[in-house]
């Protein structure tokens, strides 16, 4: 059996290979840029680019299982070549945004990977995670720089997930196989508690050491920061999201530990051991 997992350079496509390494599964780690990736000793890599269907056959070759990035531009092609590799179980990183309505294009782009995998007829299992605790990495310059956090929203709730746990709720799913207990399941995926994302910034400074003040913005004027570093589209997602989502508490489900045995970790501890070592480096 070989999992081919794309997406090599994420946090989670990163957990899903040690994972995947730790019960002794052959792994092929892919990205879009290959040499860039930093694979465990015994895994191979391969290139896929998911928006360019002629690289997937190579990497396709002798895989039975995939991680999939959802990348909507690319599924009809993915579709039709793991088909043609003979493919089995493909568990798509999905996101929480398909369960959200009105116009979003988050939800749209991965709602298109979603029903083309599952038409396909491949065994699957869609993921659906909120938001990752990795988002609040943005927040580290103005936490170790002058110690001011300009938030939209402040009062908006999230129950953010730990990328740690979304990998292992996907190893648990890969190991399970074709035939397991999560095919054509699609998992909320939360971390185990609702903050706001006030809360979230105090959580972050209070792991870091660090004093820190929150200053409210209107939405407008965090734009340009968020659009730095986000396409403008996902921008134009995400403010609405937080406006429903203000002073409200977010949704939690108990998947993660359904699924792995063991309790979604906490922003804090997210925090502590994620976070903490990216700030002193
Ligand atoms: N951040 C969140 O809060 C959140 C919440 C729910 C769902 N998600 C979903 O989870 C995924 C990862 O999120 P992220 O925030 O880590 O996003 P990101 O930084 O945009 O994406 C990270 C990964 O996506 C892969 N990727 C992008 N385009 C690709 C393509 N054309 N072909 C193959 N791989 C491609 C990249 O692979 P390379 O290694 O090749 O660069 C990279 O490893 C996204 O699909 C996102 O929509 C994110």
């Amino acid at each position: 059996m070989t999992v081919l997992v794309t997406g090599g350079r994420g946090s989670v496509a990163r957990g899903v290979v040690a994972g995947l390494l730790a019960a002794g599964v052959p792994v092929r780690l892919s990205g879009r840029e290959p040499e860039a990736l930093s694979p465990p000793e015994g895994v191979e890599t391969a290139l896929v680019d998911l928006a360019r269907p002629e690289t997937l056959p190579p990497a396709l070759a002798g895989v039975d299982r995939v991680f999939l990035y959802a990348e909507p531009s690319g599924v009809d092609a993915f579709v039709a070549a793991a088909t043609d590799a003979g493919v089995e179980q493909v568990v798509v990183l999905s996101s929480s945004s398909v369960l959200e309505s009105g116009p979003n294009r988050i939800g749209d782009n991965h709602r298109a990977v979603e029903d083309a995998v599952r038409a396909a007829g491949f065994a699957s299992t869609m993921l659906r995670p909120g938001g990752f605790d990795g988002n609040a990495r943005q927040w580290l310059p103005a936490i170790l720089g002058d110690g001011v956090v300009r938030l939209p929203y402040p009062e908006s709730g999230d129950a953010s997930i730990d990328e740690r746990d979304i990998a292992d709720t996907a190893v648990v799913v890969l190991l399970a196989g074709p035939g397991g207990p999560h095919d054509g399941t699609a998992p909320q995926l939360t971390g185990p508690a609702s903050l706001t994302r006030r809360e979230q910034v105090e959580q972050l400074a209070a792991a870091l050491g660090r004093e820190v003040r929150i200053e409210p913005v209107a939405p407008d004027d965090t734009r340009a920061f968020l659009a730095a570093s986000m396409p403008e589209f996902v921008v134009d997602s995400l403010l609405p999201h937080w406006a429903a989502a203000d002073g409200l508490p977010a949704t939690v489900t108990d998947s993660v530990e359904t699924i792995t045995g063991r309790p979604a970790r906490t922003f804090a501890t997210w925090a502590r051991e994620v976070a903490t070592p990216l700030a002193v480096r």
